[in-house]
């Protein structure tokens, strides 16, 4: 029988082939066993995003039932992705791998992840990955650098095992080392639950996938014209009135406080921060129909399901607005953990701009009072006084610069180049095209190092790609304008530009498919990747 193995391995083995030696303890008999590895250059590997620097050592550590993973013990978190990547291998491959439990079993491959203070880990998310024969050691400062290092090690284990050793399956990962750290701190994307409504499940499901792209936010556009998806206790009506509309006329639908703080504990556990977004003082018609003294446009507010914008605003001159303000960011601020609260403020067409920037750096007190740092639409860096305040450019290069004059930090969300909700072309099946197509080749090569020239690297804080979602209300259709464009996108926030290349990434992306496929992703199949 193991001549028939060694046979069979032989022949798939085309490439280069390199002899482990693997010791079994058989019931009769102990026997060494040989098996080849048909792949083991780890500079081959199609890793995304493409990591910063990887040394191949041509060898292979074979990930079988007696691997164990240890943890650093000083750091409640590291354990946390121990426990997250035996689950993850669980899902893969079948098989149970102990986190920091001692053992009887015979034990022959170990995982560690190590809490690590060399000097080479300055960013917090950096890590280093070091794999031989039979042990894997991921470095990082951080519980958060150690969760980036192991979704490159999920990305390294292959789906099929040397399949042939029914008893002592071995799934082959490469040796050699890795050195990684972030090209930006934000590596975002939006998901707009107001213009149609996506359940906890849909968002964790999006949360599971961008993880492993190493995204780092996920910003929550949580009300706008159509719809208001969060309860705020306070003022009940936003949700029971202004929460069951959405474009097309469905029954839309909101998150409880709890649901929130689900979302919120969800993305925590993958190291990636919720930013909620409030949008104001336009796109605001669903809270006026809810609480009608909020609205500031002259017209009786009724429920609106089309996809018309800037028709909307809050009467910016009265108290009462503020004060309603005051209490939905504290609400909100106490169940958001992160430094952000996003107050909109893109298209108030309708708003005169002395009461806009009037309005504006009202509600930049308000976010400051509950401790929290604003981010807006390009826009609001007109009016804002903090530089703590954040502008996200999405149309007018001027705005990017003016923040950047004032001390503050620029987010990168181009809608010509990072709209998941434009079509991919003139056949796409949803999608919007106001900004123009994005083909899977637009979105990925394009340099937010040099956008805007007239802004220094160090001001952009890094980048998201938002997906509106007037044309889209199922997580399927979701999917089909995120993937495959959002892997790109991560790669852009994360690999720095002296790695990136689109003939190369093609490549990398083509061979997501198995990934994709056991996630159950309704991807693009963009007739410019040669799929896998
Ligand atoms: C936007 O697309 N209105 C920010």
């Amino acid at each position: 029988m193991f001549k028939r193995i060694i046979h069979s391995v032989f022949i798939r083995s085309l490439l280069v082939v390199i002899s482990i030696g693997l010791f079994v303890a058989c019931k009769e008999e102990k026997k060494k066993i040989i098996i080849n590895f048909p792949h083991t250059d780890l500079s081959t590997e199609n890793l995304i995003p493409k990591p910063l620097k990887i040394i191949p050592t041509h060898n292979a550590f074979g990930l079988n039932k007696s691997t164990v993973i240890y943890t650093s013990q000083t750091n409640n978190g590291f354990n946390k992705v121990g426990y997250f990547l035996s689950e993850k291998i669980k899902q893969k491959t079948g098989l149970d791998i102990p986190v920091n439990k001692t053992t009887t079993n015979t034990i022959d491959k170990f995982i560690y992840i190590n809490k690590s203070d060399s000097v080479a880990l300055k960013n917090k998310e950096a890590y280093q990955l070091y794999i031989t024969k039979d042990t894997i050691i991921i470095n990082a400062k951080t519980a958060e650098g150690a969760f980036r290092g192991i979704q490159t090690l999920r990305q390294l284990i292959p789906y099929t095992s040397n399949d042939t050793l029914t008893d002592y399956r071995l799934w082959p990962i490469p040796t050699g080392k890795i050195i990684d750290s972030p090209n930006y701190n934000y590596r975002g994307t939006m998901l707009d639950v107001a213009r149609h409504f996506f359940s906890v499940a849909d968002v964790k499901k999006y949360l599971d996938l961008i993880a492993y792209y190493k995204i780092n936010v996920l910003h929550l556009h949580l009300t706008d014209d159509q719809g208001w998806r969060i309860e705020i206790k306070s003022w009940p009506k936003l949700t029971s009135v202004g929460g069951h509309s959405e474009v097309g006329g469905g029954k839309g639908g909101f998150y409880t406080q709890e649901e929130y703080k689900d979302i919120v504990s969800y993305a925590a556990e993958r190291h990636i921060l919720i930013i909620p977004e409030i949008d104001m003082p336009g796109h605001t018609n669903a809270a006026s129909v809810s609480y009608p003294f909020l609205n500031g446009n002259g017209k009786t507010p009724k429920p609106y399901t089309g996809m018309r914008v800037g028709f909307s605003t809050f009467n910016t001159k009265k108290d009462t607005t503020y004060s309603f303000i005051n209490n939905v960011v504290q609400e909100i601020a106490a169940i958001t953990p992160g430094p952000y609260l996003h107050i909109g403020g893109d298209e108030s067409h309708v708003t005169k701009k002395r009461d806009y920037h009037y309005f504006v750096k009202k509600v930049e007190a308000i976010v400051n009072k509950h401790n929290k740092q604003v981010i807006g639409w390009g826009e609001i860096i007109q009016a804002t006084t903090n530089t703590s305040s954040v502008a996200q450019h999405w149309r007018t290069k001027k705005n990017a610069v003016i923040a950047s004059n004032k001390g503050s930090k620029i987010i990168l969300s181009p809608a010509k180049n990072t709209y998941l909700d434009m079509k991919y072309d003139s056949l796409s099946k949803h999608g919007l095209d106001w900004a123009g197509h994005i083909s899977v080749t637009d979105a990925y090569n394009w340099a937010p190092e040099n956008y805007i020239t007239e802004i220094p690297n160090n001001a952009i804080l890094g980048i998201e790609a938002p997906l509106w979602s007037e044309t889209i209300s199922t997580i399927s259709e979701l999917e089909y304008l995120a993937f495959p464009r959002i892997i790109g996108y991560a790669e852009l926030g994360w690999t720095n530009k002296e790695n990136r290349e689109w003939e190369n990434y093609k490549i990398r992306l083509a061979n997501q498919v198995p990934y994709l496929k056991h996630m159950n992703v309704n991807y693009y199949p963009s007739p410019l990747i040669e799929w896998k």
